[in-house]
């Protein structure tokens, strides 16, 4: 598969890329938002159901295709976001889905491994953008 690290992380990817958690569909998502990996196509779409004070990640489901890293990676971030407040998925940043991921992602595979991390975030970037005209956000594609 292309990555290194120890077997029980590796073991742990395969298992979350064979049995996907929360991969789905939820009706009545706060939001939803879909997101492609440039380098390939795969893309990813997400639903986020947030608490009635707008704060807390309540229930999330993903779907699409990809590689075992990014399905991988969007299934352990599922479990992950699961009671998160929004404040702290907004802070995440590429180095916490590594460490999620708790294996060597080669510069290549970054994107797979922070895909569905980037769909969340930009989900909830534009939910909230749009909530707040004043607070304008400006897409880039940081790397
Ligand atoms: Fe497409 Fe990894 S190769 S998401």
């Amino acid at each position: 598969m292309g990555i290194g690290g120890s077997d029980m992380y590796r073991q742990q990817i395969l298992d979350h890329y064979k049995n996907p958690r929360n991969f789905g569909e939820i009706e009545d998502a706060t939001f939803t938002h879909v997101g492609e990996n440039p380098m390939c196509g795969d893309t990813i779409e997400m639903d986020v159901v947030l608490d009635d004070d707008e704060e807390v990640i309540e229930r999330v489901a993903f779907r699409g295709d990809g590689c075992a890293i990014s399905q991988a990676s969007a299934s352990m971030l599922s479990e992950q976001l699961t009671g998160m407040p929004v404040e702290d998925l907004e802070e995440m940043d590429r180095d916490d889905v590594i460490d999620m991921l708790g294996v060597d992602i080669s510069p290549m595979r970054v994107k797979c491994a922070v895909l569905a991390e980037k769909v969340a975030q930009d989900g909830a970037e534009i939910y909230f953008g749009e909530k707040n005209v004043d607070k304008t956000t400006t897409e880039d594609d940081e790397e």
